[in-house]
């Protein structure tokens, strides 16, 4: 131990922490509502609020209706939401056509929330998933996800989304050079300043579960799920090389996901490049806590608590299912 620390009985830490004053004077880190990202999701329709069943307190909107979720954040000063649509069975192919097709219901709700909210930051997905039948993030071609074909694909995906008026893209599909391709691609058609927010280190994590059950693309993904693509769970080094190429081909942001289970991460990227760093707090991690506070088993300010620990491990910004609510009780402190 470090000597200029003390010993008992002089150096008594709980000294600090006997009063509420001297605990928010020594407090190291704070959760601001600027911290926060509202990922919503988004299906064809009207009037549509259709809650999802393993997401307790999540619904899918039409774009109507996503309005006024827009709007509540909004309201409470959250910088950005995520969008993320549930595409209609009948019209997703192998190929995901429908995802460079800029009249698709990304592409619509953009334009919508634009329109009616011109100053709130719009984040999109850029990967296959929602809108392929097997629900692979890429193009399969003769059984394997064609990391090279999927990227012709992407690029057209990310400029739909831009010209449409996506703020910021995020691959999130974990094939090797999309960041550049995107990056190339946006600068050669007049979209310099869209930002591009890599997934940078995303694994094959089980706890996406309840957000294929919300777009519907859990269901064909065959033994292997994504495993040929996402981060194997075991991997540290791995993630830190992943997330240097990814600023080296241009990233503006970088991402971990999921958030708790891989707090080291966070860290670990944030001390070693000193980027701005995103966590996402995915819908497992959100439903566990969640289901947890509605049957009592939790009190509910393990939301806040959790929130924190992004901020602890070096976290910029969270994206959140608890944004809302989080931003709520900000207001209110
Ligand atoms: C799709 C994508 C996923 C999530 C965000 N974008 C799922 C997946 O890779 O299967 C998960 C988000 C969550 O679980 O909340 N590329």
């Amino acid at each position: 131990m470090n000597n200029m620390q003390g010993k008992f009985p002089s150096t008594r830490l709980r000294r600090n922490r006997m009063k509420e004053f001297s605990r928010r004077l020594v407090a190291e880190n704070t959760l601001s509502v600027n911290d926060l990202i509202l990922p919503l999701f988004v299906c064809e329709g009207n009037k549509v609020d259709d809650p999802i069943s393993s997401m307790p307190g999540v619904s899918r909107h039409s774009i109507d209706k996503l309005l006024s979720e827009v709007e509540k954040a909004v309201k409470l000063k959250i910088p950005a939401i995520a969008i993320f649509p549930q595409i209609e069975s009948g019209l997703k192919n192998s190929e995901g056509s429908l995802a460079v097709d800029e009249n698709n219901l990304v592409c619509r709700s953009i334009k919508s929330i634009k329109k009616d909210f011109p100053n709130i930051g719009i984040v999109c997905d850029v990967a296959l998933d929602p809108f392929t039948d097997h629900g692979h993030d890429g193009l399969v071609i003769n059984d394997k996800i064609d990391n090279d074909k999927t990227l012709e694909v992407l690029e057209q995906q990310a400029l739909v989304q831009a010209n449409a008026g996506c703020d910021i893209i995020a691959p999130s599909d974990m094939m090797d050079g999309r960041v550049g391709r995107i990056r190339t691609a946006l600068d050669s058609n007049n979209l310099a300043d869209t930002l591009i927010l890599s997934y940078a280190a995303k694994y094959a994590s089980g706890f996406y579960g309840p957000f294929r059950d919300a777009i519907g693309s859990g269901s064909n993904l065959g033994k292997d799920g994504k495993l040929t693509y996402q981060m194997d769970p075991s991997n540290s080094d791995e993630a830190i090389r992943e997330v240097g190429l990814d600023i080296s081909e241009g990233a503006d942001m970088v991402m971990v996901k999921p958030g708790m289970p891989y707090l080291d991460i966070i860290s670990r990227i944030k001390s070693e490049f000193k980027v701005p760093t995103f966590a996402y707090q995915v819908s497992g991690e959100y439903s566990m806590i969640k289901e947890s506070i509605n049957k009592g088993w939790l009190n509910e300010k393990v939301v806040m608590e959790s929130l924190l620990s992004f901020k602890r491990a070096g976290a910029n910004g969270i994206l959140t299912y608890f944004a809302l609510e989080a931003a709520e009780k900000l207001k209110n402190e």
